[in-house]
């Protein structure tokens, strides 16, 4: 049952939806866990949930966005456990389904550094140690949106594109090092990121191009059915599988 018994992972955005679902299925694992998010109270909780089961969690609020803070929980893990075995780039945020020709720089900057420049800063940080130690596993959470063109707007679909290429490059360059660097797409689920949306400020486009695609989608899957695979793809059970993208989304893309 214990498949990470004394690993010690990091996770990004692990105070709501799929990075909660993540934390809580890895310490009930036998992980010891590193829980960063930019919100406090949604890492309290996480750690009262997590403590309370007899699981072991240190949590620190860390913007993505600010290379400091991204440092900050490397060192955190270092302090703590002396260790790190296993990153969980989870924390992302959705831009507003803006095409190209709408897309403002500042929503292009932010959704290019959460979603991209602080997963490649932590992979760095994270490859350091794994590399001294001779293993370790990567787990990128990307989305549909980094596999098909119209799941999200140009930022958001870039960013994704990116992060599971950086996957690849990463899964390859350092398959003989002991390292597995694997990314997840999950279509739509039931978490709360729809915050980082407005809804209220949709390009014309938008409705005309993207919206239509919906409701081809069976279903959205609730966070655990993907934090399932962040289980596998951090375990000893998925020990050949390395710069792989798995897609979880009820069928949606195989249309
Ligand atoms: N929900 C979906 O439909 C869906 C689909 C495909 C992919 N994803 C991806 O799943 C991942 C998790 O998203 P979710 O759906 O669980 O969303 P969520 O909003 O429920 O959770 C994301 C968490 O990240 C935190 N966060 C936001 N900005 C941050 C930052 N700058 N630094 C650190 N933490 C930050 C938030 O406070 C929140 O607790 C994201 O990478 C997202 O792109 C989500």
């Amino acid at each position: 049952m214990n498949k990470l018994s004394d690993k010690v992972a990091i996770v990004t955005g692990a105070g709501s939806g799929l990075g909660k679902a993540i934390a809580l299925m890895y310490a009930q694992h036998g992980c010891k866990l590193i829980a960063t998010d930019i919100n406090s109270d949604r890492l309290h909780k996480l750690s009262e949930e997590i403590t309370s089961a007899g699981g072991t969690v240190k949590t620190i609020v860390a913007d993505m966005a600010i290379a400091q803070d991204i440092d900050s929980m490397f060192q955190l893990a270092q302090n703590t456990y002396g260790t790190l075995d296993i990153l969980v780039n989870n924390a992302g945020i959705m831009d507003n389904f803006d095409p190209v020709g709408d897309v403002e720089d500042a929503m292009w900057e932010r959704v290019m550094n959460i979603n991209l420049t602080g997963p490649f800063k932590a992979m760095r940080s994270a490859i350091k140690i794994m590399e001294q130690k001779g293993s370790g596993v990567i787990v990128n959470i990307a989305s549909v949106g980094g596999v098909a063109g119209a799941r999200a707007g140009a930022a958001y679909t870039s960013s994704k594109h990116a992060l599971i290429g950086l996957t690849k490059n990463t899964g390859y360059m350092y398959a003989k090092k002991g390292i597995r660097c694997n990314v997840i797409a999950p279509g739509a689920m039931n978490t709360n990121i729809a915050e980082s949306i407005d809804m209220q400020h949709l390009s014309p486009l938008v409705n005309e191009r993207i919206m239509p695609g919906m409701a081809l989608m069976s279903r959205a899957s609730e966070p655990v059915e993907v934090a399932n695979i962040a289980l596998f793809l951090a375990s000893e059970d998925a020990s050949f599988v390395n710069g792989a993208v798995i897609v979880a989304d009820g069928g949606w893309t195989a249309y």
